[in-house]
C-alpha cells in the first residue's frame, strides 16, 4: 500500500488541492502587463494542461471523488461537500486566471490589427538603373534618332570572328592569351564589340548604320583604369561612298549630343587592324570647355590638356569588307567603338572606375 493510499479520505482531498495550489502558484496572481501576444499565448496552453492534470480523469481530484461513495455512510455527506468545494475552488481559480488570459489575447490581436489611418505609408524603395545602363540608353537614344539600329551579339567568339574576319593576323599582339580569355575549343571571351561589326554584315549585308553595346573580357588586372569586364559601343556605317567626313561627322554630332553643343571633336592617327586609315577620337572636356581649367585650377577630368580620349575609328579595312562577303569597290564605310566605364567615371567625376561593380547600393544611388 502506498503512504498516499493510507491517508485518510479528508486528509487526501486536503492534499489534492494542496498539490493544486503549488502547481497553480505561477498563475495566481498572474500579471500580463508587459507580456507578448506570443507569450499570453504560451501562457494560455499551459494553463490548459494544467487543468487537464488537476481536474482531468486521472488526476488527484478525480481519486479523491471516487472516495465519497467509500467512506462510512455517516461520513459521506460532509465529504461529499468537501470534495465539491475543493473543486469548485480549483474550477474557479483556473477559470478566473483563462478569463484574464483570453482578454489579453483578444486586446493584444485588436491592438495588432488596429489600423492607424494617421500613420504615414511605407515607401515603396524604387530601385534605379545602374549609371552604365543610363549612359547606354543615351548613347542608343542619339544613334537610333541618326537612323541606326542596334544589334546585340553573342560573348563568347571564335578565333575567327574575335580576330581573323577583322583582319587581326596570327601573331597580333591581341591574339596572346594575356589579353583575351579562352575557353576550351579554341573559343574565347570577345575581347571587342567589333566581333559584331562582322556578324552584323554577314546577317544583315549592306547597307547598314548599327551599333552594338555589349560587354568584352580582356585579361587586364584590375586598377582605377582598367577592368577585365567592360561595356563598348561598337557603331559601323558601311554604304556607298561614305568617307571620313561622315565618320567625322558622325562623331561631331553624336559628341555634341551627349556633351553639348560647343563640344569640339579631335581625331588623332593611329592603327587598328580593322581599320584603314584608323584614329582615336577625343573630344573637348566637358568640364572645363577645353580651356584646362576650371574654378582656377587643373581641370580634373581631362588633366588640365583640355581634351578628353574617347575611342577608337577608322573607314573599314577592304579585308574586313571582303571576310563579310561586301565589295570593297563598290562600298565603303567607318567604324568607331568606346569604352562606356571610363567615359562614365569622367562624367560622374570617379577616380575608380572599380566602384561601378562593387554593387555598393549607397554610391550606386547617387545616380539616380
Ligand atoms: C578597341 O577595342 C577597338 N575595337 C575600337 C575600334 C572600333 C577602333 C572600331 C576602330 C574601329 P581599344 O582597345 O582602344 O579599341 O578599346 C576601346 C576602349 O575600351 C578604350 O578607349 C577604353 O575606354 C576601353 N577599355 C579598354 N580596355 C579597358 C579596360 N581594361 N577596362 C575598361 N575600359 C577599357
Amino acid at each position: 500500500m502506498t503512504e498516499e493510499k493510507a491517508l485518510k479520505p479528508e486528509q487526501q482531498a486536503d492534499n489534492a488541492k494542496e498539490i493544486f495550489d503549488k502547481d497553480f502558484e505561477h498563475f495566481n496572481s498572474i500579471d500580463l502587463e508587459g507580456q507578448s501576444l506570443t507569450e499570453a499565448e504560451i501562457l494560455q496552453k499551459e494553463l490548459g494542461e494544467l487543468r487537464a492534470r488537476h481536474t482531468g480523469k486521472k488526476s488527484e481530484l478525480a481519486s479523491v471523488k471516487k472516495l465519497i461513495g467509500k467512506v462510512a455512510p455517516e461520513e459521506r455527506a460532509a465529504f461529499g461537500q468537501r470534495v465539491q468545494s475543493i473543486e469548485a475552488e480549483i474550477n474557479a481559480a483556473i477559470s478566473a486566471a483563462e478569463e484574464k488570459i483570453k482578454t489579453f489575447i483578444a486586446n493584444a490581436k485588436i491592438e495588432r490589427e488596429r489600423l492607424d489611418v494617421t500613420l504615414p505609408g511605407r515607401r515603396v524603395r524604387q530601385g534605379h538603373l545602374h549609371p552604365l545602363t543610363l549612359l547606354r540608353q543615351r548613347i542608343e537614344e542619339i544613334f537610333v534618332s541618326l537612323g541606326y539600329i542596334i544589334e546585340d551579339d553573342r560573348e563568347i567568339e571564335t578565333d575567327y570572328y574575335n580576330f581573323d574576319a577583322l583582319n587581326i593576323p596570327e601573331g597580333h599582339p591581341a591574339r596572346e592569351s594575356q589579353d583575351t580569355f579562352y575557353t576550351t575549343y579554341g573559343f574565347a571571351l570577345r575581347s571587342q564589340t567589333s566581333t559584331v561589326q562582322i556578324r552584323a554584315m554577314e546577317r544583315r549585308g549592306v547597307p547598314i548604320r548599327m551599333i552594338a553595346p555589349g560587354r568584352v573580357f580582356r585579361r587586364d588586372t584590375p586598377d582605377p583604369t582598367h577592368v577585365p569586364m567592360f561595356h563598348q559601343v561598337e557603331g559601323l556605317c558601311v554604304e556607298e561612298g561614305i568617307s571620313m567626313a561622315h565618320l567625322k561627322g558622325t562623331m561631331e554630332e553624336f559628341l555634341k549630343r551627349l556633351f553639348g553643343e560647343g563640344t569640339k571633336t579631335r581625331f588623332r592617327p593611329s592603327y587598328f587592324p580593322f581599320t584603314e586609315p584608323s584614329a582615336e577620337f577625343d573630344f573637348s572636356c566637358f568640364k572645363c570647355g577645353g580651356t584646362g581649367t576650371f574654378e582656377n585650377e587643373r581641370c580634373r577630368p581631362c588633366k588640365g590638356s583640355g581634351w578628353i580620349e574617347l575611342g577608337g575609328c577608322g573607314m573599314v579595312h577592304p579585308n574586313v569588307l571582303k571576310a563579310c562577303g561586301v565589295d570593297p569597290e563598290v562600298y565603303s564605310g567607318f567604324a568607331f567603338g568606346l569604352g562606356l566605364e571610363r567615359m562614365c567615371a569622367l562624367m560622374y567625376s570617379l577616380d575608380d572606375i572599380r566602384l561601378m561593380f562593387e554593387n555598393d547600393v549607397r554610391f550606386l544611388e547617387q545616380f539616380k
